[in-house]
């Protein structure tokens, strides 16, 4: 059966940039996703340039990834930066407390990051260490990165042979901060904030953009406190919100789940959008003019991890769910665009909601996620200006007292003046038909492409690697100004109109 739904878009009214670091990637030194996942090392029989898998390298630069956020996570407040530069056979190794107890050998460091960020385009955020660290070795990280001067960093930096200084413009001021950054009060950080920022430098040319550690959730106090006590000192201010059921016992599992759960994890995806409006209202209030950047630098489902791997390691699978979670969060950030300027799902490969998994055993094998197809094919809204919209359609309540569009869209008007719209279809069981009327469209053509599997929980593994890809969608018809298109049950689609 069918249902009928209308989005009329606002073609002349578009505002705001869709800033493409809403499509913000997240790599932390955690299980898999650096050792095996970005990185193999020069020595490793899986093909790699310089250390870096091929497949993912090719993988990343066909994703258009803008900003990648590193070394962490929890992880960056107890990571020493000095630890991770020079010969790689002498760097020294540490235990990885956050994350399983691994021991790290900091083979990935400095010049590892910034040089992978150089090949595939993407603008490096680098996490600073307050928790554990001093104000004196933040200060010295960023002349290390960043001054081309005759100074002690940059002497060191071209000593392990890297002559001009790297562009690093993002610069978190620890990650946090209210739990595994240091468990503190939002006014003690905040005066941290204050010093540690002080003596973060601009070097040459180069001019940081400072972030502050934000809240989680629904903790609006940290915000206010923050703007009160830090305001325009920081550029920016992050937010870390996840689609899980909670924090003690069983997340649940990634592919097992029941269709009761899989409308849940909507609800709670979607509820992102009032805490982004509740932290904004609060910025609002000392930052009318929105100088300051809501970020949300860590998003995504998190569910149990997968059995049979390591214990604090976090990989999980990513299914057809997944892919909407990323959907409706993506089309949530475009709608606060104006405030929401950067956001990483966390994380890039082999954790939680990721883009891309690795086989580690050594055989060499990776997969695109659902996940990555949503990223891949949502890339023409990467600086697009957001275009309002009103959505006709119906909707349903779910768990916790929560209830849902059953059809999620947006659209903007691309770099090269084309349009973009995109529909998601949450329904396991009814199609759309849609009418999407554009005030003086002017249409020539559609291209379209869809990404639906047969059950919900369908995911690619490596023996499976494209049971759920993306496909040409046809299905759309041009009347005047309106586009009609039926789209199928969970089924998210994206059609780009010249
Ligand atoms: O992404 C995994 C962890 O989640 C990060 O290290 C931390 O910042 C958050 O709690």
């Amino acid at each position: 059966s069918a249902q009928n739904t209308t989005v009329t878009i606002h073609a002349n009214q578009g505002k705001n940039k869709i800033n493409k670091e809403i499509y913000g990637q997240f790599a932390e030194h955690l299980g898999s996703c650096i050792y095996g996942g970005l990185w193999v090392g020069p020595q490793s029989n899986i093909p790699n340039t310089d250390g870096y898998r091929n497949d993912v390298l090719k993988a990343l630069i066909d994703l258009k990834v803008p900003v990648l956020r590193w070394p962490g996570g929890c992880f960056a407040d107890e990571y020493h930066w000095m630890d991770g530069i020079g010969p790689r056979n002498k760097r020294p190794k540490m235990q990885n407390n956050n994350w399983g107890g691994t021991i790290e050998d900091n083979s990935f460091g400095t010049h590892e990051f910034l040089n992978l960020c150089e090949k595939i385009g993407a603008e490096p955020y680098i996490s600073g260490n307050v928790g554990s660290g001093s104000v004196e070795e933040l200060a010295k990280w960023v002349e290390y990165m960043t001054s081309d001067g005759d100074t002690p960093m940059a002497n060191l930096r071209r000593k392990n042979g890297r002559e001009k200084s790297w562009n690093v413009k993002y610069l978190g001021v620890g990650n946090e901060s209210w739990g595994c950054g240091g468990n503190m009060r939002p006014e003690y950080y905040s005066d941290l904030f204050r010093r540690y920022s002080t003596y973060c430098r601009n070097y040459d040319s180069h001019k940081l953009y400072k972030i502050a550690s934000g809240a989680s959730d629904y903790d609006y106090d940290w915000t206010k406190v923050l703007m009160n006590n830090v305001g325009n000192r920081m550029n920016g201010l992050s937010l870390h919100y996840y689609t899980v059921t909670g924090w003690n016992g069983s997340k649940g599992s990634a592919t097992k789940f029941s269709n009761d759960d899989y409308y849940w994890t909507l609800g709670k995806c979607l509820e992102i959008e009032d805490v982004i409006k509740k932290h904004s209202a609060i910025m609002d209030e000392k930052d009318p003019k929105q100088h300051i950047g809501l970020l949300v630098d860590e998003w995504g489902t998190w569910w149990d991890e997968e059995p049979g791997t390591i214990k604090g390691h976090l990989f999980q699978q990513n299914t057809m769910r997944d892919a909407f979670v990323a959907a409706l969060s993506l089309n949530v950030f475009h709608r606060h665009s104006d405030r929401v300027r950067m956001a990483n799902i966390a994380q890039i490969a082999n954790v939680l909601q990721s883009m891309i998994l690795t086989d580690t055993t050594g055989n060499g094998h990776m997969v695109l996620t659902p996940t990555y197809h949503v990223f891949r094919m949502y890339q023409p809204f990467q600086d697009a200006t957001y275009l309002p919209l009103d959505i006709k359609c119906d909707s349903m309540k779910v768990r916790d007292n929560r209830t849902i569009p059953i059809v999620s869209a947006s659209a903007a008007k691309t770099k090269d003046g084309n349009m973009v719209i995109s529909l998601a279809n949450v329904s396991l069981d009814k199609a759309q038909n849609i009418d999407i009327d554009i005030e003086n469209a002017g249409i020539k053509s559609i291209n379209g492409e869809i990404l639906t599997s047969k059950n919900i929980s369908d995911y690619n593994d490596f023996n499976n690697p494209d049971v759920v890809k993306p496909t040409p969608f046809k299905d759309v018809k041009i009347k005047r100004n309106t586009i009609k298109v039926k789209i199928p049950a969970k089924s998210i689609v994206v059609l780009n109109i010249k």
